[in-house]
């Protein structure tokens, strides 16, 4: 019999890589059912889309509302009220106490690909500097700013110039603050003049890469670097924006305001938008045509945001990231007894994470065996981190408080069960780890 995973097989490129082999029926608040009617519980959200839920009651109306009057002129044919509108508010809410200005696109790669095209623009210079572990997308800036070279840049031919790597700073994996500054100090001895260079570009909490939060003082760090250099700093809130860090922008945890900022995934609640927004003097250089396209600012993702921005204020989702995150840790933190392959648990408001290792060394099977046994008892979680060692927590921000301890009780017992496979493995190899030959 064909399966659906062999019609994909057939038809999909591998490249597209599929962390489950569910295929979604429905899905309500955090919960996603297949189409054989099994249950899952959804902590990945799409990775951090829809943090307000999928199918957020007061979203769907929006979106249903827009629907019945238009659904695409393009902005820059015939314009729309709710565009401005939308841009007004992010103007209002993203940090900085100055002016803004924002346009809009569709994803979070092309939101980071504009916001190298204004900082070039308005500096004159062509260098823009990121991090290692760094993800900002696929596109050829995305993946060029990207620092993790498998799957996102192995084989994909030359890289876009004038793009520079820093060691993020992380203390876990032996580089510190001073590492870091000790690398930039040398990178604009040896190899680039900072007078060339347009940006820094940073995600205020490492996504992909790892869950990893910028360490406290470094943001101001860098802050103070671009003032003196002339240079803009770019904040990539695409993964950490919308309440997911227990703040509406990640950013707001370091008191320190970008010149532009990058935003995507649960801005639209499902539904595809982007935005970047900065300084107006700096967001108002391109000439008029050189930022936009056909579909950027659609008005049914247009419609969604107004909803996703209007219940994250009633619903006070910031502070509930915050409670369900410090709950999830605690949890976590009641295993470290147990579970020697805990190494660190981290995270901001509910972008949190656990990492593994066994013995010293990064431990990418254990951590896919904690996320099989808990793909086997109906809980969906992602991985992360340039090791792959990282299991991160991202579950809608309105998920139910009875979901939630459900959830809890399969990591617990996930966490749990990983070992005990292990154990039985290792007995079986003779000592080893199950796995850990392969890594
Ligand atoms: C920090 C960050 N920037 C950019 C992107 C790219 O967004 P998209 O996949 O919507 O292009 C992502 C996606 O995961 C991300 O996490």
């Amino acid at each position: 019999m064909t399966t659906m995973t062999d019609r994909k097989n057939a038809a999909i490129s591998r490249g597209v890589g599929m962390t489950t082999q569910i295929y979604a029926d429905r899905a309500e608040n955090a919960e996603i059912w297949d189409k054989d009617g099994n249950r899952y519980i959804d902590f990945a959200a799409g990775i951090a889309v829809v943090n307000t839920g999928h199918r957020h009651p007061r979203v769907v109306q929006a979106i249903k509302d827009q629907l019945d009057r238009f659904t695409h002129t393009c902005h820059q044919v015939v314009p729309y009220e709710n565009y401005v509108s939308l841009a007004e508010r992010l103007n209002r809410l993203v940090p900085g106490d100055f002016e803004k200005k924002t346009i809009f696109a569709t994803t979070g790669a092309e939101a980071v690909e504009n916001a190298v095209k204004i900082a070039r623009h308005h500096t004159g210079r062509p260098g823009i500097v990121a991090f290692t572990g760094a993800f900002h997308g696929r596109t050829f800036m995305g993946m060029t700013l990207t620092g993790k070279v498998q799957p996102y840049k192995a084989g994909f031919g030359a890289m876009m110039p004038d793009v520079w790597h820093l060691p993020f700073p992380n203390e876990l994996h032996g580089v510190s603050q001073a590492d870091a500054l000790a690398a930039l100090d040398k990178l604009f001895k040896a190899d680039v003049d900072p007078a060339r260079v347009a940006a820094i570009i940073v995600e205020p909490v490492q996504g992909e890469g790892g869950f990893y939060p910028v360490p406290s003082g470094f943001m101001q760090t860098l802050r103070a670097l671009c003032d003196d250099h002339g240079m803009l700093l770019i904040a990539d809130e695409v993964q950490t924006g919308f309440a997911r860090t227990g703040k509406l922008f990640a950013m707001e945890h370091h008191g320190v305001a970008a010149d532009i900022t990058c935003m995507a995934k649960g801005l639209g609640g499902g539904m595809p938008i982007s935005a970047v927004t900065g300084r107006a003097e700096v967001m108002d250089g391109p000439n008029p045509g050189g930022l936009g396209g056909t579909y950027a600012g659609n008005p049914l993702g247009v419609a969604a945001a107004h909803a996703v921005l209007d219940i994250i204020e009633d619903e006070g989702l910031s502070e509930r990231a915050e409670r369900l995150g410090q709950r999830l840790k605690q949890r976590l933190a009641s295993l470290r007894d147990d579970v020697p392959e805990i190494v660190d648990i981290r995270g901001p408001g509910l972008m949190n994470a656990v990492e593994f290792n066994v013995g010293a060394k990064p431990s990418p099977e254990f951590t896919n065996k904690v996320r099989e046994e808990a793909l086997s008892r109906g809980l969906i979680l992602l991985t992360c981190g340039v090791y792959g060692n990282v299991i991160r927590f991202l579950p809608p921000l309105t998920v139910p408080d009875a979901v939630f301890d459900e959830a809890l009780g399969i990591i617990e017992d996930s966490v749990r069960a990983a070992r005990g496979a292990g154990r039985h493995q290792a007995a079986q190899d003779g000592g080893l780890m199950a796995g850990a030959q392969e890594a």
